[in-house]
């Protein structure tokens, strides 16, 4: 089972939504990281594991890195490591979006 899927706009070739590739880097570096010390890749975890992959552009482009959590469709914006690791504990473990870094929320296609 999978509880969140965690996609970061962390090195884009354009480089488009951040201009600065090192923040965008060490932020792919913190996700891959965090998920593994916070136990979240783990089989037996009861929510289902959390994915990350690092997308090239997700079609926002402005404010990155950019962050986008699935299920529940949010993109975060202007992510840093700090923020990463605040995400991934009040948000993808607590629950909790942080809204005042919340750009934008999309959903999926209902399923018929
Ligand atoms: S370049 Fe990052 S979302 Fe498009």
């Amino acid at each position: 089972m999978i509880s969140h899927h965690l996609l970061l706009c962390a090195t884009p070739s354009k480089a488009l939504c951040c201009p600065d590739p090192a923040i965008g880097a060490a932020s792919w570096e913190a996700l891959k990281r965090l998920v593994r010390e916070l136990g979240l890749e783990d089989p037996a975890r009861a929510e289902g594991i959390v994915l990350r992959t690092k997308a090239d552009c997700l079609r926002i482009c402005a404010e990155g890195p950019i962050l986008l959590i699935w299920p529940e469709g949010t993109v975060y914006g202007g992510v840093s490591p700090e923020r990463i690791e605040s995400i991934l504990r009040e948000h993808v473990i607590g629950g909790q979006p942080i809204e005042q870094w919340i750009i934008k929320r999309m959903s999926l296609k209902a399923a018929a």
